[in-house]
C-alpha cells in the first residue's frame, strides 16, 4: 500500500464493530466512510467515531463518489436470503444487499473485504447464495475463505456463531487463514456481569414462580449462571447464549437465592457490551434506552474477536508511508 494508514469503508455498520476491531488490534487505520440507515446506529457511530461520513443506504450509493479504501467490511443484513433459493445461481443475489456490496466492490477493488453473517447463512438453504458469493468475489479476482467462528472460543463466555467471509486481492499462501488461535481457557460468564446489578433488571417472585412453573427449571443456583427459557435450561459450563434482540431474547441470568427468593434476571446494557467483547466505557451509549441499546449490542460484531481476526489478517502486512 502507498499510504500510511489502511483505509476502512464500514458498510451495514450498526455500532462499527469493524472500527472498534481495527482499534483493538492496533493498526493504523482511517475510516474513509460508513454505510448505516438506521437512526441509532448513524447516532452511537458517529459518536463513537467521530469525523465518518455517512453514505447512507447502501442501494443508493454511487460506487464513484466514495473515496479509494483498501478494507470494505460489512455485517450484511440475512433477511434479503429467502427461503426461494432454488437454483437461481446468478440471480440469487440480484435485489438483495449483498448485490450492492459486490457492486461497490467490483468497482473499488479494495485490497480487502471482511463480511459477516449469521450461522444460518451456512444452512443448505442458503447453498447456493453462498456459492454465488464465492464465486462472484473469485470472478472479480478475490481470494475468498469461509469460516464459522464462535465467541466463545476467543476469550468472551458467549454462544456466539457467526460466518465471517474474508476476500483478499492478495496473494495468499495456501495455509493461510483468517481464523485466531482459540484462547486456551475460557473466562466465566460471572466475570462478565455486573457487581451491583441494577433493581430495575430483576423479575418479581411471581413472574419467577410462573417462569419455574412453565419451563420446569431449577433456579436454585451456587454462582450466577445463564438461563436459556427457549431450551429450558440453566447451563452450568459459564457462558451464556447468544445476545439477541429484547424482543427475541431468551436469556436470563439466574444468581442464588437470598433466604428463600429466587434471584432472576434481564442482563443490564453494560453486560450486553462486555458479552460482545467491550472493555468498560470503551462505547458510549449513554442516553440510548435499553431496548435501543441492546438492539445494536444483539446485532453488533463482537470486537474482541473481530480485532484478533484484523490481527491475522494484518500481521504480515506493510503499511508504508
Ligand atoms: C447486522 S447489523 C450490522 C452491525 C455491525 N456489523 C456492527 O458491528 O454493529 C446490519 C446493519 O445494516 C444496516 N442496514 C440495513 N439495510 C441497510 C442499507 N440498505 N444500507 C445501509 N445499511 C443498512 C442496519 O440498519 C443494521 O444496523
Amino acid at each position: 500500500m502507498n499510504h500510511s494508514k489502511l483505509r476502512l469503508f464500514d458498510a451495514f455498520a450498526g455500532y462499527g464493530g469493524s472500527h472498534f476491531g481495527l482499534k483493538k488490534s492496533g493498526i493504523p487505520f482511517e475510516a474513509v466512510g460508513f454505510s448505516e440507515i438506521d437512526k441509532y446506529a448513524i447516532e452511537i457511530y458517529q459518536r463513537n467515531h467521530p469525523g465518518s461520513k455517512n453514505y447512507g443506504d447502501i442501494t443508493k450509493i454511487d460506487a464513484s463518489e466514495i473515496p479509494d479504501f483498501d478494507l470494505f467490511t460489512g455485517g450484511f443484513p440475512c433477511q434479503p436470503f429467502s427461503s426461494a433459493g432454488l437454483c437461481l445461481g446468478e440471480n440469487e443475489t440480484r435485489g438483495t444487499l449483498f448485490h450492492d456490496i459486490i457492486r461497490i466492490c467490483r468497482f473499488k477493488k479494495p485490497r480487502y473485504v471482511l463480511l459477516e453473517n449469521v450461522k444460518g447463512f451456512m444452512s443448505s438453504r442458503h447453498k447456493s447464495t453462498r456459492d454465488t458469493i464465492v464465486r462472484t468475489f473469485s470472478e472479480i479476482g478475490y481470494h475468498v475463505e469461509v469460516l464459522l467462528l464462535n465467541t466463545k472460543h476467543y476469550g468472551v463466555p458467549q454462544n456466539r456463531e457467526r460466518v465471517w467471509i474474508y476476500c483478499t486481492l492478495n496473494d495468499v499462501n495456501p495455509f493461510f487463514t483468517i481464523e485466531p488461535d482459540k484462547s486456551t481457557r475460557t473466562p466465566n460468564l460471572i466475570n462478565f456481569l455486573d457487581e451491583k446489578p441494577d433493581a430495575s433488571l430483576y423479575k418479581n417472585q411471581k413472574q419467577i414462580e410462573r417462569i419455574i412453573e412453565l419451563h420446569k427449571v431449577n433456579l436454585d443456583v451456587p454462582e450466577p449462571r445463564c438461563l436459556d427459557i427457549y431450551n429450558k435450561k440453566v447451563r452450568d459450563d459459564g457462558i451464556c447464549i447468544t445476545i439477541t434482540e429484547p424482543h427475541h431474547n431468551c436469556m436470563r441470568i439466574v444468581e442464588p437465592k437470598i433466604g428463600t427468593q429466587y434471584q432472576l434476571r434481564k442482563l443490564s446494557i453494560a453486560e450486553h457490551f462486555r458479552l460482545m467483547g467491550f472493555q468498560e466505557n470503551e462505547i458510549d451509549y449513554s442516553g440510548f434506552s435499553y431496548q435501543q441499546a441492546c438492539k445494536l449490542a444483539a446485532n453488533g460484531w463482537d470486537v474482541n474477536l473481530a480485532s484478533k481476526i484484523f490481527k491475522k489478517i494484518f500481521s504480515n502486512i506493510q503499511v508504508s508511508g
